[in-house]
């Protein structure tokens, strides 16, 4: 039977250690996080982000500490889970069409005889519709830009129909109409009880994004509700003297109502 998904944890991480030839890159890592939100992850380049989800993915081994998901461990309920990896990551020139990609996010639920069937090219179809890219199934995915590329990969996310989703910078080179479908995309899946977990950047959009936030330098810094977390004090200790570099973060917070991108100075580096 499975668990009641609006009262278990979507993701538990309890003392988790991840080092990588001995030096700590995640530190004694503590979190429960609902079922049903869209959960923001921040914090500097290098703070372990993506390492949090590729370990909770059992990409990568633990030093210390376990990982359970719908009180389970990953192997129990893998069908259930989906990850979109950082687009950088990804062999671009794989010579893969978009359909064949999104396709890939079937194979977890093929039937008896593993073959692909018309079902399973419709729910692909629909989910490249979703992303507004139906009419680059065909395409080679080396001949798309960054931004079809992200969106490709969603869909393929899209496709698996899990009930919990890790996805690492969705947002990275993609342009502001995209960003804001996409957010909407991920708004209704969390009102039908999927779990989104979306590594972030752009701190000005945090408030208006995610229900929940995942601060994290090496060390959790906090992670609750995103009205109730996502203070200046734990800003700032999340990204420390790197802040400086956004001048003032209460500014940050005020300025959140502001969508534009460029609303907020950066001083030049
Ligand atoms: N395979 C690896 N071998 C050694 N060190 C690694 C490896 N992968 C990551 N690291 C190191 O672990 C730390 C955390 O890396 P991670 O990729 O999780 O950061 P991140 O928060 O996702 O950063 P970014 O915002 O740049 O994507 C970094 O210092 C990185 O250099
Ligand atoms: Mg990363």
């Amino acid at each position: 039977m499975q668990p009641d998904i609006t009262t278990t944890p979507a993701l538990e991480v309890h003392d988790l250690t991840v080092a990588f030839d001995r030096k700590p890159v995640l530190w004694n890592i503590d979190l429960k996080l609902p079922a049903g939100k869209l959960i923001g992850i921040i914090g500097p380049n290098g703070a372990g982000k993506s390492t949090l989800i590729k370990t909770v993915m059992g990409l990568l081994p633990l030093s210390s500490g376990y990982v359970r998901l719908y009180d389970q461990p990953i192997d129990n309920v893998r069908g259930r889970i989906s990850y979109v990896p950082q687009r950088e990551s990804v062999d671009w020139d794989f010579p893969a069409s978009v359909m064949d990609v999104v396709l890939m996010g079937r194979y977890g639920k093929l039937g008896l005889f593993r073959r692909v069937r018309q079902a399973d090219r419709d729910v692909a179809l629909d989910c490249l519709r979703k992303v507004g890219m139906e009419a680059y199934a065909n395409r080679q995915i080396s001949q798309l830009s960054g931004g079809q590329q992200q969106r490709t990969f969603l869909a393929r996310a899209l496709a698996q129909q899990a009930d919990i989703y890790f996805m690492d910078e969705p947002f990275a080179g993609v342009d502001a109409a995209t960003e804001k479908a996409i957010i909407g995309l991920l708004q209704a899946m969390t009102e039908a009880q999927k779990t989104v977990i979306v590594v972030h950047h752009d701190l000005q959009s945090v408030t208006r994004y995610f229900d929940w936030v995942i601060m994290l330098n090496t060390r959790l810094v906090a992670c609750g509700p995103t009205e109730t977390t996502f203070t200046q004090q734990n800003l700032q200790e999340t990204y420390g003297g790197k802040l400086t570099l956004l001048s003032d973060v209460g500014d940050l917070i005020r300025r959140e109502h502001f969508p534009n991108r460029e609303g907020i100075s950066k001083p030049a580096l």
